[in-house]
């Protein structure tokens, strides 16, 4: 192709946590662009359509305001995928790029199942000259499996010449602040070999970032960068959280050494939070992925450096729980813990790798009785990640609907999730109701911990001596 392609239309498959907010700020910030997400979940298209703007799938700060404004104009949610891929110039690939779980590469690979099936159906629909751009997070050359797929359907059709150009443009939102990170991007990366398609997404982008924070690379720099972002950003948690612990066996505190680290430049302040261990969807799985690529190409050593990063972060979860069986006087059979917190950060409904389900997971396998609260975690989604319902006994949990009650009668609380309202807990009025001696165990270092130590309870906060 040469020239410039104007797009009028785009489809994104998949309305996920990446495709929903991403799509809503395209047609937000492209009023002239239609934009229709496609999913073959019926009820996730459902709860996007919601007339109530609190319902919608993904929990995010700002999200509803930006749903509101464009759904209906230029924002469409269907589960007509092929009606939808026909009318687009260009098609968003969002679809989920889990960890395999089994066959070859089981634990490391990324599954592309979802990747390989939306790419045929792109090639199976799609009408005239239609642009793929991999917004899905995918192993370097991915876009070369894509490429083949597309390629043997190109060629005349009854209704036309079809061809395809293949983009790679993966997403760096972070969840709990997608809203911001979509309209104000450090960068945009677009990779590729078509010029024609690469100024196209360009131009999309243009209207609301600036050119300097369009970065154009080949497609397999663009792919690599991606997994590559990830893997740094997780290596600075366990970085700090390695830290962390040392600070604890001797008196060090791991915020001055953060702030003291954090204030040369070349370090930088941000993403050094000590705490109970990233989670989240991504960083585990695509530092797997890049383990699992290294091995491919037989960099083992490169394999066993990142490998180290995720197993540390397993380490963290397990050093907190069963630190709080040992202050427990070594057993928390029978025993209450209120929990704070199970998303895997604060701001988000997303419970996908949290650090609760492994902290948790090994105090329900001690026998306690978990107290959890989460303002925005269902019942039903803990369930699923626990592997259990709630219940009476031993080894056993319940959602609870505030901290107050989370406390009643507990030995001890957790304090998993970095909620501002945890900041914010009145330390008098818990500690009355806890049995004595209580406990606060703060993974995130956000409650007022003299407040509670006021209140006569033993504290420990991740990372101070
Ligand atoms: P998700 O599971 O929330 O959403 C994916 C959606 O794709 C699901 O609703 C699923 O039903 C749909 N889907 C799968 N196959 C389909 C098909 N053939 N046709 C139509 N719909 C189909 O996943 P997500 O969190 O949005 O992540 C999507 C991708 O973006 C992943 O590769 C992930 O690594 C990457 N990513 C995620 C984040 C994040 O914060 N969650 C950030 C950056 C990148
Ligand atoms: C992360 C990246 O930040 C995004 O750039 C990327 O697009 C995304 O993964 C992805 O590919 O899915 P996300 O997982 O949504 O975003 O959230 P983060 O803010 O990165 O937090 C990840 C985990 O690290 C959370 O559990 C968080 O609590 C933890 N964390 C983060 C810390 O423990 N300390 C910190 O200093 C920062």
């Amino acid at each position: 192709m040469s020239g410039v392609m104007e797009i009028r239309s785009i489809c994104c498959i998949g309305a996920g946590y990446v495709g929903g907010p991403t799509m809503a700020v395209i047609a937000d910030r492209c009023p002239g662009l239609q934009v229709t997400v496609v999913d073959l979940n019926q009820a996730r298209i459902d709860a996007w359509n919601a007339a109530d703007l609190s319902q919608l799938p993904v929990y995010e700060p700002g999200l509803d305001a930006v749903v509101g404004r464009c759904r209906g104009r230029n924002l469409h949610f269907s589960t007509d995928v092929d009606g939808a891929i026909a009318a687009a110039d260009m098609v968003f690939l969002s679809v989920n790029t889990p960890t395999k779980t089994k066959g070859i590469g089981a634990g490391q690979a990324s599954d592309l199942r979802w990747i390989e099936a939306s790419a045929r159906q792109v090639a199976a629909a799609a009408r005239g000259h239609t642009i793929v751009v991999e917004k899905s997070t995918l192993p370097v050359r991915t876009a070369a499996v894509i490429q083949t797929i597309l390629g043997a359907a190109e060629g005349d059709t009854p209704a036309g010449r079809k061809s395809f150009s293949v983009l790679s443009n993966p997403e760096f939102l972070a969840e709990g602040t997608a809203i911001g990170d979509l309209e104000a991007p450090d960068r945009v990366l677009i990779g590729g070999e078509d010029p024609v398609a690469i100024e196209a997404l360009a131009a999309i982008y243009s209207h609301w970032v600036p050119p300097e924070c369009i970065l154009r690379t080949n497609v397999w720099s663009s792919e690599l960068s991606k997994l590559t972002a990830n893997a740094f950003l997780a290596q600075r948690i366990s970085s700090i959280n390695s830290i962390a612990a040392l600070c604890e066996a001797t008196e060090a505190d791991v915020r001055e050494v953060a702030r003291a680290i954090g204030a040369d430049s070349r370090i930088g302040s941000k993403f050094l939070k000590a705490g109970p261990g990233f989670g989240g969807s991504c960083f585990q799985k695509d530092i797997l992925n890049l383990v699992y690529l290294c091995r491919h190409y037989g960099l083992s050593e490169v394999a066993d450096y990142w490998e180290a990063v995720v197993n540390l972060n397993a380490w963290q979860q397990h050093r907190i729980s069963a630190l709080v069986v040992r202050q427990l006087f070594g057993t928390v059979t029978g025993k209450r813990i209120a929990v704070l917190g199970f998303a895997f950060k604060a701001d988000t409904n997303d419970t996908r790798e949290t650090p609760a389900i492994r902290i948790c997971g090994d105090l329900l396998e001690e026998g306690a009785q978990l107290a959890i609260f989460d303002p925005k975690v269902s019942a039903e989604q803990m369930a699923l990640d626990l592997g259990q319902q709630p219940g009476q006994g031993e080894g056993v949990w319940q959602k609870v609907a505030d901290p107050l009650e989370a406390v009643r009668g507990a030995d001890a609380v957790l304090v998993l999730t970095e909620w501002q309202q945890f900041a914010e807990l009145d330390w008098q009025q818990l500690a009355a109701v806890m049995r004595q001696p209580a406990w606060l165990f703060d993974g995130r270092a956000i409650c007022d911990a003299g407040a509670a130590r006021a209140a006569g309870l033993k504290v420990w906060r991740v990372g101070e001596g």
